[in-house]
């Protein structure tokens, strides 16, 4: 297959909406315990690689779990343990994995180790998270939202926090999607610039302010994240900025009644939230987890050309 075929999931802003919205459908489908032409194992005989150059409990078990329940097989590789550690580069280990795998998902650092991968594997790479983005979270989090709330176009979300790799992925998912953003963060910990204006570009309802009260007002979803990612810095400066972007009860409060609280775990309770709102009654983080599984099915299939 030439490059252009080959059906990579690098991210939500390089995808068509139909697409992304066929991976949540058939995602839920599967839930219900449906698939694709009735077939329970439509992924026999396809292997995936999966490279972990950051650790991950969701990621890695969905994903392994994903592809053995549809009938294929996973292979996991660590950085430290394989030649990625010695300096092996990611294009000769991209295309040593298309000899042997299917489908690869690599989780790793900088966007351009991603791009390097992608350009230089034969079959379809998976972006599993980078410091920039975590569109596989994405799906899992809008299949959740609709879960709960309904149709999610129209709808409007809140994130109080940092803006990181899983904020960028949330303005990738409100203009794929057709949802209002609003983005509350501190100035210096802000979304990257190229990405808020994408998003304007394409016409998208994103608003980013330093102001989590007024953004929180009226919101069906509020969502969060760690104060530190892996790989940045654990700084008391950095703890001490984004404080006041905690979502606690008075922030859930501003929010619609029924509104619900998300994260894409893992949590710290008493930094980015408190106990009361992870473990209280908006919170539908552990589906979020649940959904993991069934997303990672869905775009597993996609990737592999059965839906
Ligand atoms: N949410 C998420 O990606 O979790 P892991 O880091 O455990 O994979
Ligand atoms: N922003 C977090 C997400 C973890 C799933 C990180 O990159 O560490």
């Amino acid at each position: 297959k030439t490059g252009a075929e080959v059906r990579h999931f690098l991210d939500l802003d390089v995808l068509p909406p139909e697409t992304l919205r066929k991976i949540i459908e058939t995602s839920r489908a599967l839930k219900r315990g449906e698939f694709p032409n009735g077939n329970r194992k439509p992924l026999a005989d396809k292997a995936l690689a999966m490279i972990f150059e950051k650790p991950s409990t969701r990621t890695r078990v969905s994903f392994e779990l994903g592809m053995k329940k549809l009938g294929g097989d996973a292979v996991v590789l660590e950085r430290e343990s394989s030649q990625l550690g010695r300096g092996e580069t990611v294009a000769d280990t991209a295309r040593v994995l298309s000899r042997y795998v299917d489908c690869i998902m690599v989780r790793t650092t900088k966007e351009q180790k991603l791009k390097e991968l992608a350009d230089n594997a034969t079959v379809p790479v998976i972006n599993g998270l980078t410091d920039r983005t975590h569109p596989c979270q994405l799906m899992a989090d809008v299949m959740t939202f609709e879960e709960h709330r309904g149709p999610i176009a129209g709808k409007r979300v809140t994130w109080s926090g940092d803006g990181n790799n899983m904020a960028t992925s949330w303005i990738h998912a409100a203009v794929q999607f057709g949802f209002e953003l609003n983005i509350a963060c501190p100035g210096n910990l802000a979304p990257p610039q190229d990405v808020v204006q994408w998003a304007a570009k394409k016409g998208g309802k994103v608003r980013i302010s330093s102001n989590p009260q007024e953004a929180a007002k009226g919101a069906d979803c509020i969502v969060t994240d760690t104060w530190v990612s892996m790989g940045d810095q654990d700084t008391l400066d950095r703890t001490e900025q984004l404080r006041r972007f905690q979502v606690d009860d008075a922030l859930m409060k501003l929010a619609q009644p029924g509104a619900v609280f998300m994260h894409c775990l893992p949590a710290h309770r008493g930094d980015e939230m408190t106990a009361s709102v992870i473990d209280g009654p908006h919170s539908v983080v552990w589906d979020e987890a649940e959904n993991r599984l069934h997303a990672q099915q869905g775009i597993l299939l996609w990737c592999l050309g059965v839906i």
